[in-house]
């Protein structure tokens, strides 16, 4: 790897950057007398007490204390580690790093080829920006206005524009030093194969640079202004940007979330910006590819969920089976993966301007688990019914089951089919283990019981493993009845005032209601897995295993008195209650003792709060 880099370099670095700069590009900043001001990026507030010094070359925040100069800046706001910042720093002069006592000399020269490309890219996509900001990037403001697009969030996402000029990069890059063959080389340029003449691949385009996580350039997508073909051109594959592997706005998902836990993929450029103008800003794109086991494992490595977005229709429908078939390999315990179906005719840009932003998430939120888009997928055109399209159905959730690592999912959806095909799941564990050469044929003797029949739909999970140890409390036994038996949430008043949302499964049993009320999870199985990898989904896991010992007849019944019991609970601690009574006792004439009224003092700041 690279070696040190020399701290002179650093020095005359830091002594060329502008603080008030790179700053500038996170933050809006305002001028205030000598210095300038914005919100602090490290802490939230609502007046600025984060102020930038031009003279001084460093930043600091009166509110939680930040401090430093622009590559400590770097490093606190993008998440970089020291050599990162100074090489984003450098990136951005079009500075080459200095590495000393690098060794291998491949190594080397691989890393100042790409050092090379990664500096000529940096200065394309300011050239660009600079563009958009001047009199001929007009129209492209124009046009991203129409659009809806914010300028908070065309900075975010360093939006740019190339000018209508067939050499207006070629001759900004010729002037800094950068030859036309390496302008070529990563796609900047075009080269005529008659003349040798070269031109600019991108002209009259908004152009959205493609960065990786770190936040370093690596191509380019354009798109016209009008409905010109293409719509949108993007960089070929260069030594740094190769299509099937990058993501879209993984940087920018990066740098607004100091803690992602989950990622969308969306298919478009446009669509990740526009879900961040919603304050959505956890969309990524592929670049007109599908998603392939490349992107899902960086994906991966970053977040432990992701979402699927696709279009409604059958090219849709297409993708995700593509995407299904990519993921299955990568879900390892701990990871989750889901899948959500937009309407016909509508794009995430389209439906999240039409709906807005909760409307949205509320979508992301009930998008179906990979469990049930497989069934669903396996079961489609078969009539389960009917023994063979059971049996084919079984060998095609069996197909993707081998596909899948060992873990509690894997388990979890053999428990499934078992449940949906009524045949025993040990025939199934054997059929995976034998490598599916039995996979087309029917088990034999496995007369399946009829679908629905008592006592079958628990069958999967509390046979397993019972736990009979320990009294469980009352909200405990709420979502474990809730677990075993999904229909009984029909029961459920509408309000769910009486279920306390301050502890952990007072708010879990919220999140269940929620989520089988959304009218998906009607399946014990399907519950588990969209929890599966999650500390909700253990606590899930423990109430399902542990045995139900109330008979099925008597089950509605518990959860009706489980629900009156909380709705007592709740309207006693009412603080209202208790303020009524007293004020009654002082009305009839009675006197409070001191406590009394110190307790009534007491209530009444609890009920304005
Ligand atoms: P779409 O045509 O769905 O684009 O292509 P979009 O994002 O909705 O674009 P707007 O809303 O009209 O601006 C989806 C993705 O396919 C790739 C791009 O990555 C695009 O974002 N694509 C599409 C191309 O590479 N070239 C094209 O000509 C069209
Ligand atoms: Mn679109």
């Amino acid at each position: 790897m690279a070696g040190q880099i020399p701290q002179r370099f650093i020095d005359d670095l830091l002594a060329r950057a502008d603080v008030v700069e790179v700053v500038g590009e996170r933050v809006t900043l305002k001028k205030a007398g000598r210095n300038y001001a914005g919100l602090c990026p490290f802490h939230q507030e609502k007046s600025p007490s984060f102020t930038v010094s031009q003279d001084k070359q460093f930043y600091h925040c009166f509110g939680c204390g930040a401090h430093g100069n622009a590559l400590r800046f770097l490093m606190e706001h993008d998440n970089l580690r020291f050599p990162e910042a100074v090489e984003q720093l450098a990136a951005r002069q079009g500075l080459e790093v200095p590495r000393e006592g690098a060794d291998d000399p491949h190594a080397k020269a691989r890393e100042k080829k790409r050092q090379e490309g990664v500096n000529l890219l940096e200065l394309s996509a300011s050239f660009f920006r600079e563009r958009l900001a001047m009199s001929e990037g007009r129209a492209a403001r124009d046009y991203l206005d129409d659009r809806g697009l914010s300028p908070e969030v065309v900075r975010d996402f360093a939006i740019g524009y190339a000018p209508d000029n067939w050499e207006a990069l070629k001759r900004h890059l010729s002037e800094r030093g950068v030859s036309e063959a390496v302008q070529v080389e990563y796609g900047l340029l075009v080269s005529r194969e008659d003349s040798g003449r070269s031109y600019d691949r991108f002209r009259d385009r908004v152009m959205f640079p493609i960065r990786d996580w770190k936040g370093r350039t690596l191509g380019f997508g354009g798109r016209v202004l009008g409905d010109a073909k293409p719509k949108y051109l993007n960089s070929p594959e260069t030594p740094v940007f190769h299509k099937g592997r990058e993501l879209y706005g993984l940087f920018e998902a990066r740098q607004a979330n100091r803690q992602l836990e989950r990622l969308v993929i969306v298919e478009g450029y446009m669509d990740v910006v526009a879900l961040a103008q919603f304050g959505i800003r956890n969309a990524v794109a592929t670049l007109g590819t599908s998603t392939s086991e490349e992107h899902l494992q960086r994906l991966f490595r970053l977040v432990g969920e992701v979402v699927f977005c696709f279009d409604g229709d059958n090219a849709g429908r297409q993708a995700a089976r593509r995407a299904l078939d990519n993921v299955l390999p990568q879900m390892i315990d701990g990871r989750q993966a889901r899948f959500l179906f937009l309407p016909e005719g509508e794009d995430p840009d389209s439906l999240v301007r039409r709906e807005g932003p909760e409307a949205f998430n509320d979508r992301i939120t009930c998008a179906s688990p990979l469990s049930e888009f497989l069934f669903e997928q396996a079961a489609q055109g078969r009539d389960l019914q009917k023994i063979e399209d059971r049996e084919r159905f079984a060998s095609g959730v069996l197909k993707a089951l081998r596909r899948l690592p060992e873990g509690v999912l894997k388990s979890l959806l053999l428990g499934e089919l078992a449940t949906r095909t009524g045949i025993d799941s040990s025939r199934f564990a054997a059929l995976l283990e034998s490598g599916g050469k039995s996979e087309a044929q029917a088990p034999e003797g496995a007369e399946p019981s009829a679908r629905g029949a008592p006592g079958e739909a628990e069958r999967g999970i509390t046979a397993s493993a019972s736990t009979r140890n320990g009294s469980l409390g009352l909200m405990a036994r709420t979502l474990q009845l809730l677990v075993h038996e999904p229909t009984l949430v029909e029961r459920l008043p509408a309000e769910l005032d009486w279920c306390a949302d301050n502890d952990s499964d007072g708010s879990l049993c919220r999140e269940v209601i929620r989520l089988l009320r959304a009218g998906r999870y009607r399946s014990p199985q399907v519950l588990l897995a969209h929890f599966h990898g999650t500390a909700e989904g253990q606590r899930l896991q423990a109430l399902a295993r542990r045995e139900l010992l109330i008979p099925r007849a008597a089950r509605a019944a518990e959860l009706d008195g489980l629900i009156e019991h909380f709705r007592r609970q709740s309207s006693a601690a009412a603080p209202e209650t208790e303020i009524n009574e007293l004020l009654a006792r002082q009305r009839s004439g009675k006197r409070l003792s001191s406590e009394e009224r110190q307790r009534l003092m007491a209530l009444f700041q609890i009920a304005k709060r």
